[in-house]
């Protein structure tokens, strides 16, 4: 959701900023723009669409200058016109600044500004906050770091933004609360953005800003910070861990097709050092300072979002068998708003891969309120999310570019598992002989879910039969209900078409009245707990001529004797299956978006972090 890239220095700010902003298409967006400041002049270029809409929109156009700034906007404030786009520039065209976020107050601003005399351009939010900046810059006859640090005092709401000013082409201004920024320190040069995949082919130095954080990147006296409340604060620089082959599709036609192979890596990456088998135990160090309130925990409350929300579901069913412990999964926009019942000795598990979702961020600081232990389980390293909890495990899947979770899913559900066997295993509610099985099937999880990989021209002649249907459903039951969630999800956020995840028994109370000829439903029928219970549901869809897909163990023959389609996967531990019956979901829903011809990597209308409420 929404994406900013600046620089400085001696280098060509356009197509730094440009490649930049390539770099952050992932999140979503529907128009662009950059602004470089040349002689003294401020050059602004802004085009509604992609960024390569932008980029041929500047063919014939000066874009020199070793100062800039770029925008990615996903609208909030008007629709995404030329018009609405970033940067904004101020009434006296001296100044022009790019904004993620939203100003809360900026109706009552504007409405003052234009008692003033300001005249607005653009229906945006931001707009008025420029103009903030230029009116106090005016009053107070001050640079453009104070007029900045002051305006901020004045607004409400959520903002990362950077400034330049086209009489200083020797400084940027940034300044964050709620939605992030990183700095990045180079030779002589700085850069800066909403995440480090702009920067990381420059410097891996990097400062992530806190909140009610401002920044001046001066080529004259280097990185100053301050607070809003103007206390001088000192960097803390950091080593990315991050590799540019990474943020790469390395011969993939998809981002999201890349993440999905890279499954059995990014898993075995989650293990690592953490599934210690030699010394039959699970190690956690990230949350080890907090061990003792997680494993007396009297209640684990897991809040999330979207897929991360999947993988709660997951965790709730493996915390309750292998802890014994009750657990309840919140959405994080309800949790907010619910006044929910909190304690101090609850432990909250906020999930989620961006780290930077503001609903729960926003539910995390509500539990914190009320004392409880806040764990997180995130990806991004340096997250807020990250940054806001007591204590986390990373789940080291390694950038998602893809907006749809695929990666990242399998990965907070191996952490989740993880977790529960830990807690199992100090609190004595899992026997010997099955956390050393438990220890051994998760070491060959990778190998599995390559097996699972293997299937996947079988699943490109099963997508190619279902791509015109318009409506899907996906059954399961147990832990796989949430597999059946998450198959739904992915479906219908990368190809449009209409899917629903039920729990299989639930399936006679109501979408059973779908269920016709032309529909298919996709059902994990593994051998586990539920297994008879589910051939019967399935015995059930196929009554009314309904088209089953079946994710089955290997071997099974009674499915196969009943499904239209079966995919098999490798026989694993009950509380396992999750983590290897999702690929053939994530499988299809890729085959089929692609026949369908739609924009994979980037859905529309879907940002891949969302920083908005
Ligand atoms: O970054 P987060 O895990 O917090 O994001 C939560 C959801 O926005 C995210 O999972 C979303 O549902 C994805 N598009 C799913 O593929």
């Amino acid at each position: 959701m929404c994406g900013i890239v600046a620089y400085i220095g001696k280098q060509e700010a356009f197509p730094i900023i440009l490649k930049g902003l390539k770099r952050l298409e992932y999140r979503g967006y529907d128009s662009s723009g950059i602004a470089v400041v040349n002689n003294d002049s401020l050059n602004v270029f802004k085009k509604q669409g992609k960024v390569a809409m932008l980029e041929e929109f500047v063919t014939d156009k000066d874009t020199s200058g070793c100062i800039g700034i770029g925008h990615t906007r996903w609208a909030t404030h008007g629709l995404p016109t030329d018009a609405n786009a970033h940067p904004h520039s101020s009434g006296n065209e001296k100044f022009a600044l790019v904004h993620n976020g939203i100003i809360e107050n900026y109706a009552i601003i504007k409405e003052n500004l234009i008692n003033k005399g300001h005249t607005f351009l653009s229906e945006t939010d931001t707009e008025v906050l420029m103009h903030l900046i230029e009116e106090i810059s005016t009053q107070h006859d001050c640079d453009l770091f104070t007029a900045v640090r002051l305006a901020l005092n004045e607004v409400i709401g959520a903002y990362a933004i950077v400034v330049i000013n086209k009489e200083n082409d020797q400084e940027l201004i940034a300044a964050r609360k709620s939605s992030p920024l990183v700095v990045g320190i180079g030779k002589g040069e700085y850069f800066c953005a909403s995440d480090a995949t702009p920067i990381i082919e420059f410097t891996k130095n990097v400062v992530y800003l806190e909140d009610g954080e401002i920044a001046k990147l001066s080529l004259k006296d280097g990185l100053k910070l301050k607070t809003i409340k103007n206390e001088t604060k000192t960097p803390f620089i950091q080593k990315l861990e991050m590799e540019l082959e990474t943020l790469e599709k390395g011969g993939y036609d998809h981002f999201m097709l890349k993440e999905i192979f890279e499954q059995p890596k990014s898993v075995q990456d989650c293990m690592r050092g953490r599934l210690v088998l030699n010394e039959n135990k699970v190690s956690l160090g990230g949350i080890l300072n907090y061990k003792e309130q997680i494993v007396n925990a009297k209640r684990i409350i897991v809040i999330a979002c979207g897929t991360s929300w999947h993988a709660g579901l997951v965790g709730e069913y493996l915390f309750e068998e292998l802890a014994r412990v009750p657990v309840e999964v919140e959405y994080a926009s309800e949790f907010r708003y619910r006044n929910p019942i909190i304690y101090p000795d609850d432990v909250v598990i906020a999930i989620s891969q961006s780290g930077e979702t503001a609903d729960t961020l926003a539910a995390i600081e509500l539990a914190k309120s009320k004392g409880a232990t806040i764990v997180g389980v995130c990806n991004v390293v340096g997250s807020s999310i990250s940054r806001a909890t007591d204590c986390g495990s990373y789940t080291h899947a390694g950038p998602e570019i893809g907006v749809a979770s695929t990666k990242a899913f399998t990965a907070q559900v191996t952490v989740l598992t993880l977790m529960a066997m830990m807690i199992g295993r100090e609190k004595g509610t899992i026997s010997d002989e099955r956390f050393t099985r438990l220890m051994i099937d998760l070491d060959n999880i990778p190998h599995k879910i390559e097996s699972v990989l293997k299937t996947d021209a079988q699943i490109q002649k099963i997508a190619d039969i279902y791509k015109d249907s318009p409506n899907a459903l996906f059954l399961g039951r147990g832990i796989n209900f949430p597999v059946a969630l998450e198959g739904a999800l992915k479906l219908k956020e990368i190809s449009y078409i209409h899917a629903e995840g039920y729990p299989a028994a639930e399936m006679k109370h109501g979408p059973i009245a779908l269920i016709d000829e032309e529909m298919p439903t996709f059902v994990v029928a593994t051998k586990d707990g539920s297994y008879e219970k589910v051939v019967s549901n399935i015995q059930e869809v196929k009554a009314r001529k309904g088209k089953v897909i079946a994710i089955v163990t290997k071997g099974d023959k009674v499915v196969k004797g009943i499904a239209d389609h079966v995919i098999e996967i490798p026989k694993t531990d009950d509380m396992l299956v999750p983590l290897i019956a999702t690929i053939p979901m994530q499988l299809l829903s890729y085959h089929i978006a692609v026949m369908r011809n739609c924009n994979v990597d980037q859905p529309r209308n879907l940002a891949k972090s969302v920083t908005v409420e």
